[in-house]
Formats: structure tokens, C-alpha cells, sequence
């Protein structure tokens, strides 16, 4: 007999990163009830049929609906947001700011009326602007609003490494704090396989070529798929979030949270280590920075900073 809980998530967007998130969510029988909603008519109704199929063979319990009604997200206890326009080659995500911002805006109010008690995280993009826009307009306490970013900068850094050094992905921790963007700062001297510094492991030329394509991760994908935007690992990323929340987990995932001094920050959401459970951001953990990443998170900060001004001057804060 499962012994699933009786949850309820939904996830907002059936495009690839949402239909990918809604059927690891059922895979891991995360909730009793997932509910898959969009704007297009029938697509979200359709994923959730073919995944109900498919519990008959993977044997997963997890109930999945689609729909394009608002009022059946009621009760939710945690969101995931992915609906939002995907980059196209050459954009970038900041290029996303307006149709995106609209659209978070409509997905935060009935957040707000039909689930007031919810959980959120916020995947669109720009990332580190659409969280701190669903907070603004949830007026849900930060803990309950956060952002995934940091957990796809950091396996995307982890792959790397683990390509470079010839060693297991799963023994390699990577840490990126920061907007998700080319400022991004990939924490080189957090970086370790299995506890051995990855400064022991390559040299500085094959590192900084890293570094650097970290902060390029997304458009790599982006300029390789042509018409869309990586979905594997962001739905890992949010998915394992959604997880820690919900099952009380308590993991350590870097996180896009809302700054209240932390770093010396204030007033905006950007990627930090963050230990998530039941009640959601429990704690920013404060690392030390040496001088580079002092001034990369000074650099990441302004950049964010310039995105919320713009969307102020369209309205949409
Ligand atoms: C990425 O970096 C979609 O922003 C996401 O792939």
C-alpha cells in the first residue's frame, strides 16, 4: 500500500521544464494530487493523461490533472512556476523581462486568492527578477517564495569538473551563488570531489574555462536545442527543492532568496546557500568571500538591480 501524502503541488507551465518537473514529482510521489495548469487549451490536460498511463506501468500513485483553470490549483501546498517564455539563440534572459513579468504577475494572484498557506518556486526567467516579482505580488513572506537557479549553476559547474578531472559527477560538489546570468559567481574554492579541492585537481586554465562556461550553461543548451531552453536539469533543480520543502529534507541547495543584510545585501533575491524545509527558506548560510567574489556579487547585484528598475518603468512592479 503507498504511503503517499496527501499533497498537493502544482506546476505551472506544461511546456518541457513544467511537464518534466510534473512527472518527477508523480515518480517520486511527492504529492497525492499534482495538477499541471496552462494557458493552452488541452496540452496540460493531455501531459496529465499520459502520465496517469504511465503510473500504470511505473506504479506510482500520484494523482496528475491538467487544466487551464485557475481555481484548481485551490489549495495548494507548494508551486512550481516554469510558464514563461523560453530564450531563443542570441537572447538573452533579461530579453524575457516584459512578456515574462506579465505573465508571473496574472500566475502570482491566484497563488495569492486560492492558496494563501502555499510554498513557491519560481523557475522562469529572468530568474532572479520573477521571484522577487511573485514575492512582491504574493505578499507571501519571503521563506515561502524562492528561486531555482543556483542548484542548475552548480551541476552544471559539477558536470564540468567531473568531466575535466575524469572523476564521478556524484562526488563532486560545486557551489554558484548570484543572479542567474553571466554574472553568476561559480565559488571555485568551494568546489570539491569528494572533499579533495578542485584547485588540487586541474590547472587554472582548464578552471577559468569552467568558470566561464557556467555562466554560459543556459545558452550552450539554448544555441544547441535552436528552438527551446534546457529542461532536465532545471526540473531536477526544482524538483529537488520542492522535495527538501516538503519532505522537511533541511538540504543546503544554493537558492535565489530574498537579502536582508546577508552578504551585506539588501532588498533584492539572488542565489545563496540556503537550507531548505517545512518552512521553507530556513536559513541563509553566510560563506565566507574572498575579494573576486566579493566584487562578482557586487557586479551580479547591480545587474539585477538594473532588471528591476526596468520592469518598474513598464508597470509591472
Ligand atoms: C537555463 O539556464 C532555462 O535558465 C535556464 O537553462
Amino acid at each position: 500500500m503507498s504511503t503517499i501524502e496527501q499533497r498537493k503541488i502544482t506546476v505551472v507551465g506544461a511546456g518541457f521544464v513544467g511537464m518534466t518537473c510534473a512527472q518527477r514529482c508523480a515518480q517520486r510521489e511527492l504529492a497525492a494530487e499534482i495538477v499541471l495548469i496552462d494557458v493552452l487549451e488541452g496540452r496540460a490536460q493531455g501531459i496529465a493523461l499520459d502520465l496517469c498511463q504511465a503510473a500504470a506501468i511505473d506504479g506510482f500513485g500520484s494523482r496528475v490533472t491538467g487544466t487551464n483553470n485557475p481555481a484548481d490549483t485551490a489549495g495548494s501546498d507548494l508551486f512550481i512556476v516554469t510558464a514563461g517564455m523560453p530564450r531563443k539563440p542570441g537572447m538573452s534572459r533579461s530579453d524575457l523581462l516584459e512578456v515574462n513579468g506579465r505573465i508571473m504577475g496574472e500566475v502570482a494572484e491566484y497563488i495569492r486568492d486560492f492558496s494563501p498557506e502555499a510554498h513557491v518556486i519560481v523557475v522562469s526567467n529572468p530568474l532572479d527578477i520573477m521571484v522577487f516579482l511573485m514575492r512582491a505580488k504574493t505578499g507571501f513572506p519571503s521563506k515561502r517564495v524562492v528561486g531555482m537557479a543556483g542548484v542548475l549553476d552548480s551541476a552544471r559547474f559539477s558536470w564540468f569538473i567531473a568531466e575535466a578531472t575524469g572523476t564521478s559527477v556524484i562526488d563532486v560538489d560545486a557551489m554558484v551563488l548570484g543572479a542567474h546570468g553571466d554574472s553568476m559567481v561559480p565559488m571555485e574554492h568551494f568546489c570539491t570531489v569528494n572533499g579533495v579541492s578542485v584547485s588540487n585537481l586541474v590547472d587554472r586554465e582548464r578552471l577559468d574555462a569552467m568558470v566561464e562556461r557556467t555562466r554560459k550553461g543556459g545558452g550552450e543548451i539554448v544555441n544547441l536545442l535552436k528552438t527551446g531552453s534546457a529542461f532536465y536539469a532545471p526540473a531536477s533543480g526544482a524538483v529537488a527543492m520542492a522535495s527538501s520543502i516538503l519532505c522537511d529534507e533541511k538540504r543546503l541547495l544554493p537558492s535565489a532568496c530574498y537579502l536582508n543584510g546577508e552578504y551585506g545585501i539588501e532588498g533584492v533575491y539572488t542565489g545563496v546557500p540556503a537550507i531548505l524545509g517545512k518552512n521553507g527558506v530556513e536559513r541563509i548560510v553566510e560563506l565566507p568571500l574572498d575579494t573576486e567574489a566579493r566584487i562578482g556579487l557586487q557586479k551580479t547585484v547591480g545587474e539585477i538591480q538594473k532588471d528591476l528598475d526596468a520592469l518598474r518603468d513598464l508597470g509591472l512592479l
